[in-house]
């Protein structure tokens, strides 16, 4: 299972997805680069998530806010306080670990060994601990457990200690407290902070939502599984405004719609699934994630948050200006609670690549493809001429001018026809359009279709159709 990450990642690079950022200086540890088919992939979800959210939802309607905060910001929300990791050290080999993570590590080893009950029980005296901010236990029950630093072997550690993720930085020239600010840790606190500007400038009544999509910043230290976790990341998230006592509501409502979503893209039913928080984070009243299978297991791609009007009076407090909207139908005020679905453009992209990593026995030969939904795939038809005379480039290039205005289009003539084939089998271009001498008298073409490899023939003037209809989302 590891080894298919291991594949999904050097095909990543090797394919022009994703890099390691300033690879040339040894990368930069949980930190990427996307390369000509990533971005393109990426620009397709957000493109996609964007006007589901937008456009299909009249009363749902976009921001784009700043990545600097006031730093007061951050103390409403309750970043400053707590969004914090317990972190170890273990004093042989200077290597720092989230406590937590290895607890959670260890558990996982009893469960392998069958021992079910165990597992649980330390999981639940980890909660128990967290919960009651010990990390003295927290250290205790390391030692105890008997877990060792997996680089040096040794149980030499060090106290727990509490560590912000946030990451900081000074405006202005002079380094004094007052003009330090962080890089936010998530986009929501734009969106809550802007939500009567928007209420009013778009004429919005509750229930309404805002959407945005923004780059996000959190100091990770287990910073492992490729793009599942990085410190510089792209969140699209969505607050919805709705009257208090109607959450639960919309809650569901957000949730199904969500999970419809990722199956519309083609996430298969078994691939999928939600899972509830037992312990919910202190502004919300019900919290999901919904999972995908990676090769590394079922872990969250997106999160369904009912978090109260917990933000909106959080900033009501500390700005001193009424967060409030006055609702005519009921005719009062109030402030009002918010669904929030949350997902990473990145862990997006990731989900996406395994789903459409297949390699593929058939007849005695292998193929590796990527079966991505048109709709994302990063490159729609390559247009490959035949052979390199007689005309075919020109005619093919005709078609590659009447297609390139409303599809990603990729001209290709070098390399026999098979080989160019493989090559768009490995971006996960759905169709390759061939350009022969019949084309020339009758003016139609093949279409090889990536995930069959069939053959069809059709004429020129339903290309334009015919991808329209298979990109559709
Ligand atoms: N506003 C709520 C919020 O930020 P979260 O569960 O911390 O909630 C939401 O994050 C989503 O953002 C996650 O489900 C995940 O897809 C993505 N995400 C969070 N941290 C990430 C990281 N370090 N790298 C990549 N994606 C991340």
């Amino acid at each position: 299972e590891i080894a298919q990450l291991k594949d999904i990642i050097a095909h990543a690079k090797e394919y022009g997805f994703v890099y390691p950022s300033s690879e040339i200086y040894d990368g930069l540890q949980a930190v990427y680069d996307y390369g000509a088919y990533g971005v393109e992939l990426k620009n397709n979800l957000k493109r996609l998530w964007w006007e589901t959210m937008t456009r299909l939802n009249d009363n749902v309607v976009g921001i784009d806010s700043s990545i600097f905060m006031h730093p007061t910001t951050w103390k409403a929300s309750g970043h400053v306080d707590s969004f914090n990791d317990p972190m170890i050290d273990n004093k042989d080999s200077k290597k720092r670990y989230r406590a937590d993570v290895l607890i959670e590590e260890k558990a996982a080893r009893l469960e392998k060994e069958g021992k079910l009950e165990e597992a649980q029980q330390l999981l639940a005296a980890m909660g128990r601990l967290l919960e009651a901010e010990d990390l003295a236990g927290v250290r205790d029950l390391i030692i105890n457990e008997e877990i060792n630093c997996p680089i040096s072997g040794t149980s030499n550690w060090t106290e727990v200690r509490q560590f912000n993720l946030m990451f900081s930085t000074q405006v202005g020239s002079v380094a004094e407290d007052s003009s330090t600010i962080y890089l936010r840790p998530e986009t929501a606190q734009g969106i809550f902070v802007n939500f009567l500007n928007v209420q009013k400038t778009a004429r919005m009544k509750v229930p309404f939502g805002i959407a945005q999509i923004g780059k996000a910043f959190r100091n990770e230290i287990v910073a492992r599984q490729f793009i599942f976790r990085m410190r510089e990341f792209e969140q699209m998230e969505m607050q919805f405004f709705v009257r208090p006592g109607s959450e639960m509501e919309w809650y569901q409502q957000w949730a199904e719609a969500r999970v419809k979503w990722h199956k519309a893209l083609g996430i298969p039913e078994s691939k999928i699934r939600t899972h509830d928080h037992e312990k919910l984070a202190h502004y919300a009243n019900a919290a999901m994630d919904i999972e995908y299978d990676f090769p590394f297991g079922f872990k969250e791609v997106e999160g369904i948050h009912s978090r109260t009007d917990f933000d909106l009076k959080q900033h009501q407090e500390f700005s001193k200006k009424k967060q409030q909207y006055f609702d005519p139908e009921v005719n009062q005020n109030y402030i009002p609670y918010v669904i929030e679905t949350s997902i990473g453009a990145d862990r997006l992209f990731l989900m996406t690549l395994c789903n459409a990593f297949v390699e593929e026995e058939k007849d005695g030969k292998s193929r590796t493809y990527l079966k991505f939904h048109p709709a994302i795939a990063p490159v729609k038809a390559a247009i490959l001429p035949l052979t390199k005379k007689d005309g075919l480039p020109e005619k093919a290039k005709e078609i590659v001018d009447a297609l390139k205005y409303d599809f990603n289009i990729i001209y290709e003539e070098a390399a026999s026809i098979g080989k160019r084939y493989t090559r768009q089998d490995l971006i996960g271009t759905p169709f390759c359009i061939a350009v022969d001498h019949q084309t020339l008298e009758d003016n139609t073409v093949t279409i090889r279709h990536r995930d069959t490899t069939e053959q069809e023939r059709v004429a020129i003037s339903e290309l334009h159709g015919k991808l329209g209809e298979a990109c559709s989302f």
